[in-house]
């Protein structure tokens, strides 16, 4: 088989960048080492910049997110029992945030994809990427008792954190990075009414809590707990009750309480590699970096790799602009490192830690000092909507 670009890893990345793709005519192929159904069982993060819902229109399949995705003008953020309110729009230019979950997104984009012509093969086992350094990269797999061969122009590493294309990249050439935090977070899902509209970050001496939703009628709810804190330990009940202690008191007596759909903790890292490309293989989303949940950036920094990588290639066929082709790396990084440092500070501000050290008494402070002026409240607003996507070429 032969295609331009194949395409490893079947998550947002992976099937978005497939999408837009094909919107220009450039062939492509997935190849996603588990099933559809297993791919859009993962819950995860819900809240959208304004760059990716673009990105979805410019791909033809944010029909349903504008339809019953929730704009938000506003975060808000609890300390000590009371709400401050991040307005959003009236801080950053009028820019908003979608509340839509990952999994919606999924479903469209496969959606969308099952709807072309575009092969994508699913549960392909030992998925490999080869010669990315020569100008024949090909990729092999396994499916049905026999190895397949895709030989391609080039390849798309967007098969996640435990993917196989970065650690393909020989030593030496790469960098890691990485943070990892002391805490982990327990998450709900439940079909039940939201606490509040807007979503609240919680700082409490109890520990971070964080009030989010995927619609009006089901709620996602977080809790800090430590990392060696295992799920079983967390009866519905437990869960709640403690949810209740972090909120503040009027919200706590207007939470609805109900079954768990879904109950998992998640340990929460900082991790980068540099550079995100070598030859003819890029990394795209989480194979290329991973971070803290508490700026909802992961999925929104997999959509502007996207948005690079995409612009790149069809100017490289449609062009001829392979001077852009090294210059992937770089324009993504720019606003990688952007997202991680706010993943990190709104981690590190709002989060418990040890409460005897001076660390956690200037976290406090800077925390203050951020909410007590628009101004500075809206270096924060801008950051969390997201920074411009940066022009290519
Ligand atoms: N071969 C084929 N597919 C693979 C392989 C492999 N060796 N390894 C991993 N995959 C698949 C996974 O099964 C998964 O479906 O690659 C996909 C990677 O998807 P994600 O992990 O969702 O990563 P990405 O598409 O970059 O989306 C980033 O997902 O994890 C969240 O918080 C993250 O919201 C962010 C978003
Ligand atoms: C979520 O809805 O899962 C969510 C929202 C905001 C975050 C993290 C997770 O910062």
């Amino acid at each position: 088989m032969k295609t331009q670009v194949a395409i490893i890893g079947s998550g947002p990345s992976g099937l978005l960048l497939g999408q837009l793709l094909h919107k220009q005519g450039i062939d492509n192929i997935v190849l996603e080492r588990v099933s559809p159904d297993y791919v859009l069982g993962r819950i995860r993060a819900g809240v959208i910049e304004q760059g990716f819902v673009e990105l979805m229109q410019e791909a033809g399949v944010a029909g349903r997110m504008l339809a019953e995705g929730e704009i938000h003008h506003a975060v808000e953020i609890a300390v000590d029992g009371a709400l401050h309110s991040i307005e959003l729009s009236k801080l950053a230019d009028g820019k908003v945030v979608t509340v839509y979950g990952q999994t919606e997104i999924t479903y469209d984009l496969m959606d969308a994809r099952n709807a072309s012509s575009q092969l994508s093969v699913y549960e392909a086992n030992n998925v490999t990427p080869h010669d990315v350094n020569s100008n024949h990269p090909y990729v092999t797999y396994e499916k049905d008792g026999k190895t397949h061969r895709i030989d391609c122009d080039y390849i798309a590493g967007c098969d996640g954190f435990h993917g196989v294309c970065r650690p393909s990249i020989p030593d030496g050439v790469i960098r890691e990075y990485e943070r990892v935090y002391p805490f982990g977070w327990l998450g709900l899902l439940s079909d039940t009414p939201p606490v509040n509209y807007e979503l609240i970050y919680i700082k409490h001496d109890r520990g971070f809590a964080l009030c989010s939703k995927r619609s009006a009628t089901r709620s996602r709810y977080y809790l800090q707990v430590p990392l060696e804190e295992k799920v079983e330990n967390w009866s519905d009940d437990r869960f709640w009750e403690e949810l209740k202690r972090r909120l503040p008191e009027d919200a706590a007596a207007k939470l609805v309480t109900g079954p768990s759909l879904e109950k998992s903790i998640a340990p929460l890292r900082s991790f980068v590699v540099e550079p995100m490309q070598y030859g003819r293989m890029f990394l795209v989303g989480d194979a290329a970096h991973i971070v803290p949940p508490t700026g909802a950036k992961g999925l929104n920094l997999a959509a502007s790799d996207v948005n690079t990588l995409y612009r790149i290639l069809t100017k490289v066929f449609k062009e001829n602009r392979t001077d852009l082709i090294s210059r992937y790396s770089e324009i993504c990084l720019r606003r990688v490192w952007h997202g991680v440092r706010f993943s990190w500070w709104m981690t590190d501000m709002l989060h418990h830690f040890d409460q005897s050290s001076i660390e956690d008494k200037i976290r406090d402070s800077e925390l203050s000092f951020f909410l007590a002026s628009p101004e500075r409240r809206a270096i924060l607003a801008e950051q969390y909507v997201g920074l411009p996507y940066e022009e290519i070429g």
